[in-house]
């Protein structure tokens, strides 16, 4: 008898702890559902900039799979309407493709207009696309090196400049700008797509502060080597940079996603790009511009 009371009281017992983690994870998932809805109320449509090749591309699933829209720009059409068909197909999500060379004088604002004449509204903006050139500055071809400082400062500003007053008029958005772990630091051999990026950190930092109490955020996500075009063409880097150096441009987006939604300033991935960023940000200029001299040299 005593033991049947004992056998139902420890049964009683399994069923109450099951029961806990049963309403626990519950509660979990509503919370997470949640927010889930309070992020597509607020931020409902991206636009991807460089979102046919890369981390833009990557970006742009990244979106999808969370459930947000997507306008699609890159220069390549038929590379995004592929791109806006699987993953709308995929993900059930709305995909629009509005193909620009966002090099030229007054392109974001071409942009602006061309997508304020569909009546769509951007609450997500990532200013992604962006091109490097690996060379010394006195035999760079400049034409290509005044493209890039149109493409990686001139259009990422312009594009800003147009959407944010939206943003700030309805009180929410978000901007995502891709800088580098370039940005920390001096980059011989490639120093002016370094200053560009060091330019990208440092507007994405002051706007960041222009914009606080607005209710919209700016996030600069800083990668380190990605695997991607833009690092299997830049000749001389990635035969140095061994595999566990090189991040997955899915993971990089997925945790940039996070840390755009969470609002954070500055976002750097891996633990070697921190610790890099470190070393260059805790050393005086001189050393760390020496450090880099030396190893552009032994190229
Ligand atoms: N990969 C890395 O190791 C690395 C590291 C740090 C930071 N980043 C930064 O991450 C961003 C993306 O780089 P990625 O590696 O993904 O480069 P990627 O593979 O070369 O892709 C670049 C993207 O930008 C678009 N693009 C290029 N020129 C454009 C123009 N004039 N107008 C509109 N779109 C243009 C390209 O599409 P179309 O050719 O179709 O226009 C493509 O979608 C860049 O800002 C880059 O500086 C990359």
């Amino acid at each position: 008898m005593e033991l049947e009371v004992r056998s139902k009281i420890v049964q009683e017992g399994d069923v109450r702890k099951k029961r806990a983690v049963l309403i626990k994870e519950k509660t979990q998932h509503s919370g997470n559902l949640k927010l889930r809805d309070q992020i597509m109320q607020k931020y409902k449509t991206v636009m991807i900039t460089g979102a046919s090749e890369g981390i833009g591309r990557s970006f742009a699933e990244t979106f999808a799979k969370k459930g947000h829209d997507l306008v699609l720009v890159a220069r390549n059409e038929s590379k995004l309407q592929e791109l806006a068909i699987e993953l709308k197909t995929k993900y059930a999500i709305e995909a629009h493709v509005f193909a620009a060379d966002l090099i030229p004088v007054g392109a974001a604002q071409t942009l602006f207009e061309d997508v304020a004449s569909k009546e769509i509204t951007i609450d997500v903006l990532v200013n992604n696309a962006g091109m490097m050139q690996v060379e010394k500055l006195h035999n760079c071809d400049i034409e290509g090196l005044n493209r890039l400082i149109q493409l990686n400062i001139q259009s990422l500003v312009n594009m800003t400049y147009q959407f944010i007053g939206p943003m700030i008029k309805r009180g929410s958005g978000k901007i995502l700008n891709v800088g580098s772990i370039a940005s920390f630091m001096p980059t011989p051999n490639f120093a002016a797509y370094g200053a560009s990026k060091a330019f990208v950190l440092s507007f994405s930092e002051g706007i960041a502060e222009e914009l606080r109490g607005t209710g919209v955020t700016v996030t600069c996500v800083c990668p380190g080597m990605t695997e991607t075009k833009m690092l299997s063409h830049a000749e001389g880097i990635e035969k140095y940079i061994p595999s566990f150096l090189k991040a997955d441009p899915m993971v990089l987006a997925a945790e940039a996603y996070k840390a755009c939604m969470k609002g954070d300033v500055v976002f750097l991935d891996k633990l070697a790009n921190k610790l890099l960023v470190q070393w260059a940000t805790h050393y005086p200029r001189w050393f760390v511009r020496g450090i880099n001299g030396i190893f552009a040299r032994i190229k």
